[in-house]
């Protein structure tokens, strides 16, 4: 260079200094942490003169189309590359010699169909190797050679059908995570997985393994259990994933499959999440989750699940969280989920649910999340969260629910968020309770609105008043119709069954036909009615004068409710009769035994005679014995 003055000397050394020190390729940006970046250039090669110091080259969003031999080999301290986005068609054989030092490679959304044997074998430090978004018809056996450090490896949303050779992934003993998502494969051979012992992470949803192939419905027959002859290419075969022993996610959403059983599962025994996502799935049979008992994730939502066995969840007594939305369940049997002790959620919206067994949720102390929501539950039993103290989401919005029973969270300790929107509430007297327990235990109720009393209708249930819920006469509890009562007690007690809110007016008519209502008094013979202050019927002095029917009406604004009891006076023997009847049974064993003895001493001497001195056998009639339906009750309140 020719520098004739001084201050172009100085110019010219300056500017020598910083070309030899970073020489920066047009288009590209070159910072001095030995980062070159020349992302979105209009680059059509790999650009040359890159600084040999350079760490990470990024030439993503080009139109790269050919990876020539010996490409990078003046840049072998490079520790990071990207070809992302670019038009790749071509690697040529040999195109990373002399990478050594490469840690991440990504390659991804090109063109690529292929790559030449042994393209990778230089990069024997790779950890990261991203294919995905090309169009690999095939992924030849051992493709990748042996880079044991690959830790991750991308495949997925290959563009053409993807088949992979057995043993593709041979040499990759420290794959952690492998994703082959969304890449149109159809089947997997046996072996496609063999040697990634050490894999944790499996990706393979958005594939198309429930497709129906030329051989009509062979995937299918597989699953279900009944080996096919011809196993093999176009089928998800038994124990395809024996060999991933360490594997803990498998997720295998969307891939349309058909069925799945045990043997598909056969040794994933370390498995913690299974995402089983809009797939096919019409059923589960039992045991299916029995090689994975390690379980704590397990997603089946959006299958058209109609039948699942009861035994379908056998063996996952770790299981955490349960997602079964949208799915057509219908009714849950009792022992559905009996031995998922660990469960802390479990979600089964949209699922077509009528009924849900009263003990499904029992005695499982983790449980913090139900979603119930968006089904035609009508009514849940007041035992179906006994054992449950952690719940703090409960959502039941979008059923038929009316009522709930009191005691419905007697074991929930709160705080607890209840939603039960669009349901048709009936804000009477039967679900005052809400609000209250809500008050005392904390937690939040949604918007939730009252379909009646037409005079509630519309209004918020929480924002109701305690004294305006209200209710005509209703039967409180079932109780028997007709009672026994002895001649000769002293006092015999009917309790009338109904209650109402504002509280109702009960009147008794007795088998005379005569009415007594609170504090007035009937006299009959030597005995007399008297209705208690807490509406019971009580009755001095039995006699056969009190059989017959009882009737306790119950009145209040609303309305009225009726119920009939009939009384039968029933003769029962006396103590002394009984007494009696005792002794002479005692008297009359007594005999018979004499009897018997007598006989049978000169038995022993004549045994031809033995079978004249047989007596018949006598039993007591167990029936002898006091009957007292007599309610001894306390006396204060009586006259
Ligand atoms: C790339 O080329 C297009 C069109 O040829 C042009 O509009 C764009 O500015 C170019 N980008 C760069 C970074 O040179
Ligand atoms: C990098 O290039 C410079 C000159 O451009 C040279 O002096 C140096 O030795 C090179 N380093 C390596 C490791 O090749
Ligand atoms: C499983 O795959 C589906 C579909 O590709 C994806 O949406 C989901 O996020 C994946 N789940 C996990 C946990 O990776
Ligand atoms: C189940 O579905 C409901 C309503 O669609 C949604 O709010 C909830 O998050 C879903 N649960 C899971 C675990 O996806
Ligand atoms: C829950 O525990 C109670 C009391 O131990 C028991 O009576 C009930 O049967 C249990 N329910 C289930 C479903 O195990
Ligand atoms: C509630 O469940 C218990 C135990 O399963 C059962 O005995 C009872 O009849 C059920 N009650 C209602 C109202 O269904
Ligand atoms: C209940 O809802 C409140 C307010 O919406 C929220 O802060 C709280 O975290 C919720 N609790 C649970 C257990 O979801
Ligand atoms: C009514 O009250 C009396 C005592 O005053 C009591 O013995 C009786 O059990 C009560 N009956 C009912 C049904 O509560």
């Amino acid at each position: 260079m020719d520098c004739p003055s001084r201050s172009l000397i100085i110019g010219c050394i300056f500017f020598s200094f910083v070309v030899s020190v970073s020489p920066c390729p047009p288009r590209c940006r070159c910072d001095p942490n030995q980062k070159v970046s020349c992302t979105g250039s209009n680059l059509t090669t790999i650009p040359s003169g890159l600084p040999n110091t350079t760490l990470v080259l990024h030439l993503d969003r080009n139109g790269i189309e050919i990876i020539r031999q010996n490409a990078f080999s003046n840049i072998q301290y490079l520790e990071e590359l990207s070809i992302a986005q670019n038009r790749l068609y071509e690697i040529e054989s040999g195109a990373f010699t002399g990478m050594s030092n490469l840690d991440k490679l990504f390659l991804n959304d090109n063109l690529i169909t292929g790559f030449p044997s042994g393209i990778f074998a230089p990069l024997i430090k790779l950890t990261e190797l991203n294919l995905g978004g090309n169009r690999f018809p095939v992924i030849p056996g051992n493709l990748f050679g042996s880079m044991p450090l690959l830790g991750r490896l991308f495949l997925g949303s290959n563009e053409v059908d993807l088949f992979i050779e057995s043993q593709a992934f041979g040499g990759l003993v420290n794959l952690a995570e492998l994703s082959l998502r969304s890449s149109r494969i159809k089947s997997l051979s046996p072996g496609t997985f063999q040697g990634l012992n050490n894999l944790l992470i499996l990706d393979l949803s958005m594939n198309i393994f429930g497709t129906p192939t030329r051989d009509g419905a062979k995937a299918i027959s597989s699953l279900k259990g009944t080996q096919h002859p011809n196993a093999g290419l176009n089928e998800l075969g038994e124990g395809i994933f024996a060999d991933l022993k360490s594997l803990t996610d498998l997720n295998m959403s969307s891939c349309t499959l058909p069925t799945i059983n045990k043997e598909l599962f056969r040794g994933l025994t370390s498995l913690q999440h299974l995402y089983l996502s809009g797939n096919k799935l019409d059923g589960i049979v039992e045991n299916t989750f029995c090689e994975s008992p390690k379980l704590v994730l397990l997603e089946l939502d959006g299958n058209p699940l109609e039948n699942i066995e009861v035994g379908s969840f056998n063996c996952l007594n770790q299981l955490g969280y349960l997602n079964l939305n949208h799915t057509r369940i219908g009714r849950t049997k009792g022992t559905l989920f009996r031995e998922l002790h660990q469960l802390v959620v479990v979600s089964l919206s949209h699922s077509g649910l009528e009924k849900i067994a009263d003990d499904s949720f029992q005695n499982k102390s983790r449980l913090t999340r139900i979603d119930l929501s968006d089904n035609d539950i009508e009514w849940l039993n007041a035992s179906m969260f006994y054992g449950t103290p952690q719940i703090g989401t409960l959502r039941l919005q979008n059923n038929q629910i009316r009522r709930l029973p009191e005691n419905l969270f007697a074991d929930v300790a709160g705080p607890l968020n209840l939603s039960l929107k669009g349901n048709p509430l009936v804000c009477d007297c039967q679900l005052d309770w809400i609000s209250g327990w809500l008050l005392k235990n904390g937690g939040n109720l949604d918007k939730c609105l009252c379909d009646q009393p037409s005079a509630l209708h519309g209004l918020h249930l929480d924002s109701i008043p305690y004294d305006r819920f209200h209710c005509k006469p209703y039967i409180v509890t079932d109780i028997p119709q007709i009672y026994n009562a002895t001649p000769g007690d002293k006092r015999f007690e009917l309790v009338c069954p109904v209650g109402g809110k504002p509280p109702p007016t009960i009147t008794w008519t007795i088998p005379s036909g005569e009415k007594i209502s609170k504090n007035t008094v009937h006299e009959y013979e030597n005995g007399l009615y008297r209705v208690r202050e807490n509406d019971s019927l009580v009755i001095r002095e039995i006699t056969s004068a009190v059989q017959g029917w009882f009737t306790c009406e119950a009145t209040n604004i609303l309305g009225h409710k009726s119920v009939d009891l009939e009384v039968k006076v029933v003769h029962v023997p006396s103590n002394w009769m009984v007494a009696f009847l005792v002794v002479m049974i005692v008297l009359f064993i007594g005999c018979a035994v004499c009897l018997v003895v007598t006989f049978l001493k000169p038995c022993r001497r004549r045994r031809r005679r033995r079978e004249l001195i047989r007596t018949p056998a006598r039993r007591v009639d167990p029936r002898y014995g006091p009957l007292s339906p007599i309610a001894e009750g306390n006396e204060t309140d009586e006259l």
